[in-house]
């Protein structure tokens, strides 16, 4: 039976699930390579435990941070799409509806500095 993400260990197996896939994935792949995992990840838990249980202490401008990277158009949509999986492939409720709406708003915004939204 699914649940929902409900506490610090769930939003680790969330974390470590995707990146799962993402080193997997030959799209995503390349921005990842040499990435310091041991940071990365205890960085994304702290991440995610801000963004959906307003624990205190992440104070970094994520926008910011991927603005240097040659992201594209198709890297948000595979990024998005793996995320929207492991949520869906592990729990079920309202923390993984508000871990997609602040995905996607998360990305519009590094898009939309990036000159990669349509139209
Ligand atoms: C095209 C899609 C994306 C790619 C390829 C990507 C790639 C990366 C990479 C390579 C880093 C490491 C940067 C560094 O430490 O120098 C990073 C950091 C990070 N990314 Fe993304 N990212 C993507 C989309 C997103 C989205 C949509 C979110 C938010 C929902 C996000 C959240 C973060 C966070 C929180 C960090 C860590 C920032 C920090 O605390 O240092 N990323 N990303």
């Amino acid at each position: 039976m699914k649940k929902d993400l409900e506490s610090p260990e769930d939003v680790a197996l969330l974390v470590d699930n995707f990146y799962k896939k993402v080193v997997l994935n030959e799209v995503l792949k390349p921005f990842f390579e040499g990435l310091e995992w041991e940071t990365h990840l205890p960085k994304m838990k702290k991440f995610w435990r801000f963004l959906l249980f307003d624990e205190p202490g992440y104070t970094t401008n994520v926008t910011e941070k991927h603005l240097q990277l040659p992201l594209t158009k198709e890297a948000f949509d595979e990024w998005l799409a793996l995320f929207f999986l492991t949520l869906d492939e592990h729990f079920v409720g309202s923390k993984v509806l508000l871990a997609k709406e602040r995905a996607n708003i998360i990305a519009v915004g590094i898009k939309s500095k990036m000159n990669l939204l349509e139209n």
